[in-house]
């Protein structure tokens, strides 16, 4: 129990989700009835935590009384001491005395300005060491690899009739590199270039220009779009196979265009790296590049603070750069993919990422395309160098 003169207060952010299961007592089965037996169990959402707690009643009674700004001496709470010291544990309660190792995380949250909602979302959507492709052959197995029910329409019908025809664009060098354009699930056991390296990283995340808009304050001019000029985005490499550079974990510099090496690793170690990043989908882990998307929360949270867009427009980075990342593989006839799939939390754990501070989005790469033996969607045939898809 913390001494008396101590004072607390709660998380800065706390949200509450009402987890439902469902029980059948067994005399109710024996009875023949289905009965279910509906238990809520309160778990809390705090991001400073990063997993979730469950609750007793009493607890979150105890949490309303306390304040998320104001440090409050016990007295002042009317809490019950075994239910002050069990929010303490919990981490959700929270005390100025040094080792409070909760306190230190709630500090490194209210520094970063989150808006609470989207640190929720960024922090609870995470996964460590999920396997995508076991669960997806677990549904394929009991015929169930795509939902029962019908799927909306491609195309909404349209409601009002006639639909005024527009003119077709002319052909060109963007029409016929977004023709090529593919989702790649195929690649050669062959080393990348390191100019194609080059070329690829230059194209999507290199900046053409950078500069002072304002005292202390530089822009990055890229090709890609980014709120405010600030590109949070990074590129964290994982690289299996470039000539000329050790197998390991680099950051890419993006006004240098210079790589930064981490860590080398052992083939064998960067190959299961590769296969964890992106959730056991093996036709990905075969790129001999891989590339994390991580934002750097706080360069867009320092000017939009606490605000209900800016998460938002962090993520709409990630998109921007992806699909500029394929198309500079597609000019050079390379297969690129993106995955939303990825084990977030290996991927801090590897590169050494704070999750409040530097967010995981997506995991993209890039390599020598083989000849499909794994589905992708070609309808055009035009995947990079390659004859078309048989499906
Ligand atoms: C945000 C995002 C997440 C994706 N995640 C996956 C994924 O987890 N696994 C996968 O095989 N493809 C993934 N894809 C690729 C899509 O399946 C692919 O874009 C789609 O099938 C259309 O094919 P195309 O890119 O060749 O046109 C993802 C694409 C996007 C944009």
């Amino acid at each position: 129990m913390p001494e008396f003169a101590t004072l607390f207060r709660r998380c800065a952010v706390l949200m509450l989700e009402a987890q439902e299961r469902i029980s059948y007592q067994p005399q109710d089965l024996i009875a023949g009835r289905l009965v279910p037996r509906v238990h809520t169990q309160w778990m809390a959402l705090a991001p400073h935590l990063g997993e979730a707690i469950a609750l007793e009643a009493a607890e979150i009674d105890a949490l309303a009384r306390c304040s998320s700004s104001q440090w409050l001496p016990v007295h002042e709470l009317g809490i019950a001491a075994e239910t002050i010291d069990a929010l303490c544990a919990k981490g959700l309660l929270l005390t100025q005395q040094p080792g409070d190792a909760a306190a230190q995380r709630d500090d490194i949250l209210r520094g970063m300005h989150w808006k609470g909602l989207s640190a929720v979302a960024h922090l609870f959507s995470r996964w460590r060491g999920v396997d995508a492709r076991a669960a997806e052959r677990h549904l394929a197995a009991q015929g169930m690899a795509l939902p029962a029910d019908t799927p909306p329409p491609s195309v909404e019908a349209s409601a009002v009739a006639p639909a005024l025809a527009l003119p077709q664009p002319a052909d060109s060098a963007l029409e016929q590199l977004l023709l090529a354009r593919t989702t790649c699930r195929n690649y050669a056991d062959a080393p990348l270039r390191a100019d194609q390296l080059g070329h690829v990283l230059q194209r999507s995340f290199g900046a053409r220009a950078s500069g002072a808009f304002a005292a202390g304050l530089t822009l990055l001019k890229k090709g890609v779009p980014s709120a405010g000029g600030l590109h949070p985005v990074e590129a964290l490499l994982l690289l299996r196979k470039v000539d000329g550079l050790a197998c390991g974990l680099y950051r890419y510099h993006p006004v240098e265009h210079t790589l930064l090496l981490q860590q080398t690793l052992p083939q064998s170690e960067a190959d299961a790296l590769a296969l964890r990043f992106v959730a056991g989908q093996e036709y990905f882990a075969g790129a001999p590049v891989l590339l994390a998307l991580t934002a750097r929360f706080q360069r867009n949270f320092w000017k939009y603070r606490e605000h209900a867009k800016a998460w938002r427009a962090v993520i709409l980075d990630a998109g921007h750069l992806s699909q500029t990342l394929y198309l500079a593989a597609t000019e050079l006839q390379l297969g690129a993919f993106i995955t939303a799939a990825v084990n977030e939390a290996d991927i801090e754990q590897a590169f050494g990422l704070d999750p409040l501070q530097h967010g995981v989005i997506a995991v993209c790469g890039c390599g020598i395309p083989a000849r499909p033996d794994e589905v992708e969607f070609d309808p055009l045939g035009r995947a990079a160098g390659r004859p078309p898809s048989p499906a």
